[in-house]
């Protein structure tokens, strides 16, 4: 289905203190759940300038969108170029910042991309639906026994993460790792036997992910880049997934308040109520952030 329930929607959008005609700037279209807010906010003089990096996502966004009055540009890209992306649209400075990281539902459960391990599919786990540059595929039959270990250790905290890397190595001595579900079948057989509701493949494939797409590189250059185009009173918000993500962002507001040139919208990471939970599972671990240039 391709619907995706926008995360912590209210909590971002009114976070960002839009007015009409604000410029907003949000790399992470996904299917427009956020963008439709935002685009609300800013009115007929506003301006909308969304990147996403999976054009199928955007399309679908870009024409979700068209009834709202403001002046939208829809940009194929990774957030992480929004300097080159604001330039293009003329536009050196913006009000506000949205990401809102990670997959989106359709992404998971519609793209075959081989995200899940509850499906046997492509081993891709790209955010572009391009196919082109790395992926998981790749990762899982070509990179040495070692930095796979270190991938899954170091991006998904795994502890069997040796164990599985030896797996994946033996399996691909048989034969390629060709699919999704080849990969969780793999993971299921290199760890122990665990109870409880948690998939055993759940911080391989999130570490494979990382890793394919470089969130974590992203995140830092996009959120460093982003705040050198915020105009003075501009304010960037980021909903993060998972404490490696939480971590850089906290890391880099709090480096900006200290050289006095940012105050943090609260001391605490935003996160969804449980009304918001029980609707929307998936939202228990986002974490908003939003930072305001002095
Ligand atoms: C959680 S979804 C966004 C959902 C969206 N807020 C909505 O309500 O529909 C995250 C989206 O960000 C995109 N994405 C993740 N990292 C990206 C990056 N570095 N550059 C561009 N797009 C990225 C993914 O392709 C995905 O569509």
């Amino acid at each position: 289905m391709d619907r995706h329930i926008p995360v912590l929607l209210q909590e971002s959008t009114e976070g960002l203190a839009l007015k009409e005609g604000s410029v907003v700037f949000e790399g992470t279209v996904g299917l427009g759940g956020h963008s439709r807010v935002l685009c609300e906010k800013i009115g007929k003089s506003g301006l909308f300038i969304g990147t996403d990096a999976d054009l199928e996502s955007l399309k679908i966004a870009e024409e979700r969108l068209k009834d709202l009055p403001c002046k939208k540009l829809f940009i194929c890209d990774n957030f992480r170029n929004i300097d080159a992306v604001l330039k293009n649209a003329g536009a050196e400075k913006v009000d506000a910042i949205l990401l809102d990281i990670g997959l989106s539902n359709r992404q998971l459960e519609v793209a075959p991309r081989g995200f899940s391990f509850m499906r046997d599919e492509p081993l891709l786990m790209t955010f572009r639906s391009s196919g082109d540059g790395l992926t998981a595929r790749e990762i899982v039959n070509e990179w040495a026994e070692e930095s796979i270990a270190d991938i899954i250790y170091g991006y998904g905290e795994e502890r069997y993460a040796r164990r599985i890397a030896r797996g994946i190595v033996e399996a691909r001595n048989e034969k390629p790792i060709e699919t999704s579900g080849q990969l969780a079948e793999i993971v299921k057989q290199s760890v122990p036997k665990r109870f409880g509701k948690i998939n055993p493949a759940t911080k391989t494939f999130q570490a494979l992910r990382i890793a394919v797409n470089d969130e974590l590189g992203a995140l830092r250059e996009g959120i460093a880049k982003g705040f050198e185009h915020l105009a003075p009173g501009g304010r960037m918000a980021v909903i993060s997934f998972h404490s490696l993500e939480d971590r850089i962002v906290k890391e880099f507001f709090r480096q900006k308040k200290e050289e006095g040139i940012a105050t943090l919208f609260a001391k605490k990471p935003i996160v969804p109520d449980n009304a918001e939970i029980k609707e929307n599972p998936k939202s228990r671990s986002a974490k908003l952030r939003i930072i305001i240039k002095n």
